[in-house]
């Protein structure tokens, strides 16, 4: 355990808004900070830091804390590891007393993690002398990266290195220096050999060490140095506990300052462009490391700007294959843009021959909208032949339906009619369809996740949906029939139960017509409360004979459903109570449903007994409370 004096002079001397503002861009707002939320994605920020009490907290998704909470939080670190990472950070002395039992199997992990950084640390040191100090490394290495163009100040910031040509130079230093095998294996530097001994990952190759975005060592890359040898160009670090491909983006560490600063990160695709944009001065350049963007790297730079521009390699068959991982950064409603470079120039050949200001200056004007460049591009193709005039456009307002954000996603659809040359309600219609069906299957990726992510952890789900069909269509009829009446003097009918359909992710509905309706509203197709009208004219024909049929039946509640809430009257002016029992009953079964997970979930080897009986207890309570309390339909688990 550390010591709470510890802990509180810890508190004491961090900084909360440069702990937060490694992660977060941040901008002053009065005598707090505000940003853009790294825990949830939003688009109008709602995190907000408050120095004055060193703690943050989101109003959109309720996360808060000190600086302690945050690390733990955004980096998945334990209280203590947390606590360990800051004290380090400001040069404070943690006073630890005789370590708790729950801290023995963390800190087994932390001191394995530990040795693994040692020998990273060990091995960039190493390559870095091998290039620097050695004949071997001065002779053959050294010309490579000085024909580059790289200078000296450029070698050492990026810490560039060099592995001899052996196959065990590395294995048996390390080894006389005392690092043990089985964390330099683990490490990714060494590798067994049938007959039991080990040989270097890395041999005759320039080494780029791979560095986190707090500045650890994690991996390496070293690139042969012949364009002749047969070799892969590259030889990477594997997989480890500290390096994970997907999550790595090249020079996010070195770069993220200069993201922050000018709001905007240039994104390529290879170790040498980021390094030769950074010594031409444009430093807020990372890499994505040749292959497609993943969910992680996208997070990875939200954390520090929303302005994306992609300056790929310059071959068209390159251009055509990246399209389609750049329509995820739209997704994440990034602001994405692209300089498209001439063919057979990489970023990297392009800035050494324009040099740095020329090169900045082609960017600069060369920046355009990601769609509408792809459009052109798509379009350029196509010549005169409508079908596949057509096919493009279909392929363009996928890109299209991808921007979350309705405003611009408009704005975009009105510019595309432009250079598609085609009317705007055409497009506007096709978008729409398209929308429909990539939201249904967005809903159906999710409910498909999160089947999965609880069969690996062994836990079976409640096998029938959540709610009844029959009070699922009541909650939509009361939408359609009630919508525009007030629910308080803040908000409509309409306005309430979309907000809650949105807010609540455990509502999920069995019903077709039902599960339609809400994924349009969960994921962003209806914003505003519509009117009824909207529905029976909706071009889906299943929600439009819905919504008629409703409409024309006039309606009543059936006593099966009357039973259950003795409160719940028939006439039609009592739709708030009805809207009361509805969610009333929507949220006991789903209190139900998780009360059955988690007794499930006891049974589980690796389960938390103690957290899960106490989370378990928690939601007896709110039972209680729920069968009690009349007016109380606000509040979710
Ligand atoms: P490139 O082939 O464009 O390499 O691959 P590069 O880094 O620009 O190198 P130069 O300029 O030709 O010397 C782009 C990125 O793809 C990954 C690397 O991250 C590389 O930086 N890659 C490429 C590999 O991991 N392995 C390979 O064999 C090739
Ligand atoms: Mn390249």
């Amino acid at each position: 355990m550390i010591s709470p004096n510890s802990i509180e002079q810890l508190l004491n001397a961090v900084v909360v808004e440069d702990v937060v503002g490694d992660y977060v861009n941040l901008k002053r707002s009065g005598s707090r900070y505000k940003g853009v939320c790294p825990f949830h994605d939003e688009k109008t920020p709602s995190f907000v830091v408050s120095p004055t009490m060193g703690i943050y907290k989101c109003f959109g998704c309720q996360k808060g804390g000190n600086s302690i909470q945050f690390l733990m939080d955004i980096d998945n670190l334990s209280y203590p590891e947390a606590a360990r990472t800051l004290a380090k950070r400001y040069g404070i002395e943690l006073i630890e007393t005789g370590g708790g039992q729950d801290d023995s199997e963390f800190r087994e992990k932390q001191k394995i993690r530990e040795s693994l950084q040692a020998a990273l640390d060990y091995a960039a040191g190493y390559f870095e002398k091998q290039l620097q100090e050695t004949e071997e490394g001065k002779t053959k290495a050294m010309p490579y990266f000085k024909e580059r163009g790289y200078t000296a100040e450029t070698i050492r910031k990026w810490r560039l290195g060099y592995s001899p040509e052996a196959w065990e130079a590395f294995t048996q230093k390390a080894h006389l220096d005392g690092y043990k095998t089985e964390y330099l294996e683990q490490a990714g530097l060494i590798k067994k050999r049938d007959n039991g001994s080990y040989y270097d990952l890395y041999r005759n190759r320039v080494i780029f060490p791979l560095i986190g975005v707090s500045g650890k060592m994690i991996g390496f890359a070293g690139r042969k140095m012949s364009s002749t040898d047969p070799a892969p160009k590259y030889v990477n670090s594997p997989e480890t506990e500290l390096y994970k491909k997907s999550d790595f983006l090249y020079g996010i560490f070195q770069a993220k300052n200069a993201i922050k600063k000018t709001d905007k990160v240039y994104l390529t695709e290879g170790y040498t462009d980021v390094i030769t944009l950074h010594q031409a001065g444009i430093e807020n350049a990372v890499a994505s490391s040749g292959t497609a963007l993943t969910p992680n790297q996208i997070k990875l730079i939200r954390r520090f700007s929303q302005n994306v521009t992609v300056v790929y390699d310059g071959d068209k068959a390159g251009i055509k294959a990246s399209l389609r991982g750049i329509d995820l950064l739209l997704s994440d409603d990034l602001n994405v843009r692209v300089v498209p470079l001439p063919d057979g120039e990489d970023p990297d050949s392009y800035c050494t021959r324009l040099g740095a200001e020329g090169f900045a200056s082609y960017l600069e004007q060369n920046e355009q909208n990601f769609i509408l460049f792809k459009a052109k591009l798509l379009l350029q193709e196509c010549g005169d032949d409508p079908i596949k005039k057509s096919e493009a456009v279909r392929d363009i307002l996928q890109s299209v339906a991808c921007i979350g954000d309705s405003l611009k996603r408009n704005a975009m659809n009105r510019e595309l009619a432009r250079v598609c040359e085609t009317d705007e309600s055409l497009l506007a219609a096709e978008l729409g369809k398209l929308l429909r069906n990539k939201n249904l299957k967005d809903e159906q990726q999710v409910i498909n996740g999160v089947k999965k992510a609880t069969a690996a952890a062994g836990v079976q789900l409640p096998k029938e949906p959540l709610s009844d069909v029959y009070v699922e269509r009541a909650l939509f009829r009361l939408l359609l029939l009630h919508g525009d009446a007030q629910w308080d003097e803040m908000v409509t009918v309409g306005e309430f139960i979309m907000k809650e359909i949105r807010e609540d992710e455990e509502l999920l509905f069995s019903d077709e017509v039902c599960a339609m309706l809400a994924s349009q509203i969960k994921f962003g197709t209806l914003e505003k409360w519509p009117g009824a009208t909207y529905f029976v004219q909706h071009q889906d024909s299943g929600i439009a004979s819905w919504a008629a049929g409703e409409l024309s039946s006039g309606y009543e509640l059936s006593s099966a459903f009357a039973d259950n809430f003795i409160f719940v009257k028939t006439d039609g002016d009592n739709y708030k109570n009805e809207l009361i029992a509805v969610f009333r009953y929507l949220r006991r079964k789903k209190l139900d449903n998780l009360i059955r997970h988690y007794t499930n979930l006891l049974k589980h080897p690796e389960a938390d007994v103690e957290e899960v009986l106490e989370y378990l207890n928690y939601l007896n309570e709110l039972k209680s409370v729920l069968a009690k309390d009349i007016g109380g339909v606000v509040f979710s688990v």
